[in-house]
């Protein structure tokens, strides 16, 4: 909420409409649209800055210039009834706008925002700013802001972190980078590193693959024209920095070479081997692996340690996430690289441990898992969607299993069950619905039909086993909402007969408490360094609810013991899977929290 005076001043300086725009949504304008907006008075060249300044100062107090305003600081109600007729379109247009986009009990500052410059242009400029300051001191003092807060710190101290303790370490200087495997993890991959200005070599054994890869880089500069966010030129400057090659060919002089082949560590060894044959010593290997042991792909490095995981999400240019995976035998050295490189991509990078499904993903497994369950107990797909989006999701997590594609979600929770068998969830609806084609939006069908077909756009991954997708797959737009249409095969193809209702309170207790349980898990066992990195790894790599503070932040909100006493009840009905691990009876145990308390 632009408080001090800015729900006043904004819009009369800019127009009403404009004005909502920035103050509703957050959008700020670059230098030209302020001018042609009228929020900034000119553009000049920096060194004429001072004298321009005066020039304008001296202009507006000798009367030559009179400051623009495109709405009066007085009372419009007395002034003219097409302002008012305006304004009552333009408050119902933005109130239909805004509800939308968030829901007003998550998130009631844009809101209470809209009511201030309402309120304002009704009864002038003094009025509206007295109202403005009314609003905002409980939205400021509110758990939300302070979660909301939190969040934009933990962020600020990640992209900061170097992430190795020993200052000594120093990242190495990547000039000049590869990138091996050009589908769609990789020509992501290397659109990214390219937008940061770094010259990429892009290699696969498939022209069609390189191709592809190097016209969806042209895409997304394309878009950021269309944006106004890139020149022309540096369009084309940043294009020219990635080349496609399918020999090993250019590669010498790489600081950093990535890999994005299929999930098979067969095939990541065989590059590796060859990678090795023409890159001399002294080059950092990362891994996009999603399920992949670090370990197991470095074993056969000449140098094990400089291997380690670089886990990009999908899609590349929307998600901020970056996992960096420190393997058993990786360096110091290996890790701050590819800490930096992550960041100089953009992204925010947080270090974890070398265990199954590293951080994310395993931790989003349990939840995805536990909801088929459910739908295997009775519940109806939409209805545990929608209890998920009302705790603020920002899909469902059948939708999101669709987005993430059947195949690619069983194969991760192979992995998963594989490595924890008893506590996983055990359900065999993916394995089902993968055997009958039915894989999510890719095939236009899964747990809900999806009648406009793939699409790329916005969620978490969930892993990777690779396997050529379809150039289909890479279409950037996102299409509206969530799917409407529930996919009401699935239950009979499961042998799942859907009850009427399912229970809102206890749905969501039974799949957001596994996440807190597994994260503390993945704390007692050193997979992540500590609470925060949980946090911010969830926010950014899986949307949950930044007005919530992040999934531990929300445990300290239930209070550890509430957690505890719901796990319990949760084992009882449901099996062991539910049962607390050390560290949360400790912690509740002691009365303690994972942050401070305020
Ligand atoms: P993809 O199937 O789209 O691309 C793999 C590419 O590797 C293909 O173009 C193929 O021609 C190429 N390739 C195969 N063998 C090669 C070789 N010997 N040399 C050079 N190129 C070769 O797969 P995708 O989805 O991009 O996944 C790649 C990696 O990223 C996998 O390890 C996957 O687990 C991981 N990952 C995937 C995510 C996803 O959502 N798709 C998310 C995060 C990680």
């Amino acid at each position: 909420m632009p408080g001090w005076g800015g729900t006043q001043r904004l819009p009369r300086l800019v127009g009403l409409a404009p004005g909502l725009d920035m103050i509703l949504t957050g959008r700020s304008a670059n230098a030209r649209r302020a001018v042609s907006l009228g929020l900034a008075d000119e553009i000049v060249p920096s060194e004429l800055l001072l004298e321009a300044a005066e020039k304008l100062v001296m202009d507006a107090a000798e009367g030559r210039r009179r400051p623009r305003r495109r709405l009066p600081d007085s009372t419009l109600a007395r002034l003219n009834p097409v302002h008012l007729a305006r304004l009552a379109l333009a408050s119902q247009f933005a109130r239909r706008g805004l509800r939308k986009r968030v829901a007003e009990v998550h998130y009631p500052a844009p809101y209470r925002a809209l009511e201030a410059v309402l309120h304002g242009l009704r009864h002038g400029m003094a009025e509206g700013l007295l109202r403005e300051a009314e609003l905002l001191g409980p939205l400021a003092a509110s758990r939300t802001s302070k979660n909301l807060v939190s969040i934009f710190l933990m962020q600020r101290a990640a992209r900061r972190d170097p992430g190795v303790d020993d200052p000594a370490v120093r990242p190495k200087d990547v000039r000049a980078a590869a990138v091996i495997g050009a589908g769609v993890m990789g020509g992501g991959i290397a659109q990214a590193l390219a937008r940061s200005g770094v010259g990429v070599r892009l290699k696969d054994i498939d022209p069609r693959a390189l191709s592809r890869g190097i016209r969806h880089a042209h895409d997304l500069y394309q878009e950021e024209v269309r944006k106004g966010r890139l020149s022309r030129r540096e369009r084309d400057q940043k294009a020219a920095l990635i080349q496609p090659t399918l020999e090993y060919t250019g590669l010498r002089r790489s600081d950093v070479v990535i890999e994005a082949v299929v999930e098979s560590l067969a095939v990541k060894h065989k590059v590796l081997r060859e990678v090795e044959a023409v890159v001399p010593e002294g080059f950092i290997f990362a891994t996009n692996t999603s399920s992949l042991p670090i370990e197991a792909i470095g074993k056969e490095a000449r140098r094990p340690e400089d291997v380690v995981g670089l886990h990009f999400f999908n899609p590349v240019h929307k998600m901020p996430l970056v996992e960096v995976i420190k393997g058993p035998r990786t360096s110091q050295e290996a890790v701050a690289t590819a800490v930096a490189l992550a960041k100089r991509t953009g992204k925010t990078p947080i270090v974890v441990g070398d265990a199954p499904g590293f951080l994310v993903n395993r931790i989003l497994m349990t939840y995805l898992g536990e909801s088929l369950v459910i739908i295997e107990e009775g519940g109806r797909i939409d209805e545990i969607d929608r209890v998920m989006l009302d705790f603020g999701m920002p899909m469902g997590p059948l939708a999101l299993l669709d987005q993430i594609g059947i195949d690619v979600a069983n194969h991760v929770a192979g992995v998963l069950s594989e490595a924890f068998r008893d506590r996983a969830p055990r359900s065999t609806a993916l394995q089902i619905l993968k055997d009958k084609g039915w894989l999510g939006r890719k095939t236009g069908r899964g747990f809900y039909i999806h009648p406009d077909g793939p699409d790329d756009g916005g969620a978490d991954d969930g892993g990777g086993p690779g396997g050529g997708r379809p150039a289909a797959r890479r279409r950037t737009s996102r299409s509206e909402g969530p799917p409407r249409d529930v996919n009401e095969a699935v239950y009979a193809l499961i042998s799942a007969r859907p009850r009427e209702h399912v229970d809102a309170g206890p749905t969501e207790t039974r799949l957001v408490l596994p996440m807190i349980n597994e994260a503390a898990r993945c704390l007692e066992a050193g997979v992540v360094a500590n609470p925060s990195h949980v946090d911010l790894a969830m926010v950014l790599g899986t949307g949950f609810p930044p007005f919530r503070g992040g999934l531990l932040r929300h445990a300290d909100t239930l209070g550890l013991t509430a957690v505890v006493q719901g796990l319990e009840a949760l084992a009882g009905r449901h099996g062991p899977r539910f049962l607390a691990t050390r560290l949360l009876l400790e912690m509740a145990r002691e009365g303690r929290a994972f942050f401070e308390k305020e």
